[in-house]
């Protein structure tokens, strides 16, 4: 995973709980990295769930809560660092449609070796979507969060129930999204 996403769960803790509270919990960490995260460099996946993973251990909530909490506290940042993705979007459901297509095509072109996941949409009706996840990561709760994120920067609430997983044997995880006002409710 690039180094911007290790920055990012660091700035997470720190902002939740405090410098100190990231330097315990990193000086716990036996992690395969010994120097320090580097945005656009590239570390195992491996070092980020070990970090989420004793920062739930500390903090008593479960892994996925942690990595659920790390994906909305993400979007806004993210969207900070690279505006442009949210440029011409007045509406969640049509900048969701477009990570797969856009932003993650354009943060291949911008990060070297990174592994962005795969998405696929399906578009049922003006107010939903079913969005399907691939990634070797398996990271679903992360998903969840930038969801929870994602609905929180447009103002409008999305309801997202997860339908499929991989670690249940699914070829996809998969999310059945509705949203309260439907795509042109604000036009
Ligand atoms: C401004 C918008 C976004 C930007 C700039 C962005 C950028 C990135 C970057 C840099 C990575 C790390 C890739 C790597 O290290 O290999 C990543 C991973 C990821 N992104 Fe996005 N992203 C955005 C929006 C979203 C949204 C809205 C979702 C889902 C609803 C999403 C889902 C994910 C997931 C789940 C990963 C973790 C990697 C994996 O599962 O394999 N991203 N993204």
């Amino acid at each position: 995973m690039k180094g911007v996403i290790f920055n990012l769960l660091e700035d997470f803790i720190t902002d939740g709980w405090g410098e100190q509270a990231y330097e315990e919990i990193f000086a716990q960490c036996p992690l395969q990295t010994k120097e320090a995260f580097v945005g656009l460099n590239s570390y195992p996946d491996a070092d980020l769930l070990t970090i989420v993973a004793k920062a739930a251990a500390q903090f008593d909530i479960s892994v996925s809560d942690a990595v659920r909490a790390f994906g909305k506290y993400c979007l806004p940042k993210l969207v900070a660092k690279y505006p442009i993705f949210v440029a011409g979007h007045r509406h969640p459901k049509t900048f969701l449609m477009s990570i797969d297509n856009v932003i993650h095509v354009e943060v291949r072109k911008l990060l070297k070796d990174a592994e962005p996941p795969r998405m696929f949409f399906v578009d049922p009706a003006p107010d939903q979507l079913i969005l399907r996840y691939v990634s070797k990561r398996q990271l679903c709760p992360l998903v969840s969060g930038l969801l929870d994120g994602t609905a929180e920067y447009f103002r409008t609430p999305i309801g997202h129930t997860q339908t499929q997983c991989t670690q249940s044997g699914a070829s996809a995880c998969e999310f059945h999204l509705t949203f309260e006002n439907e795509v042109g409710a604000f036009a």
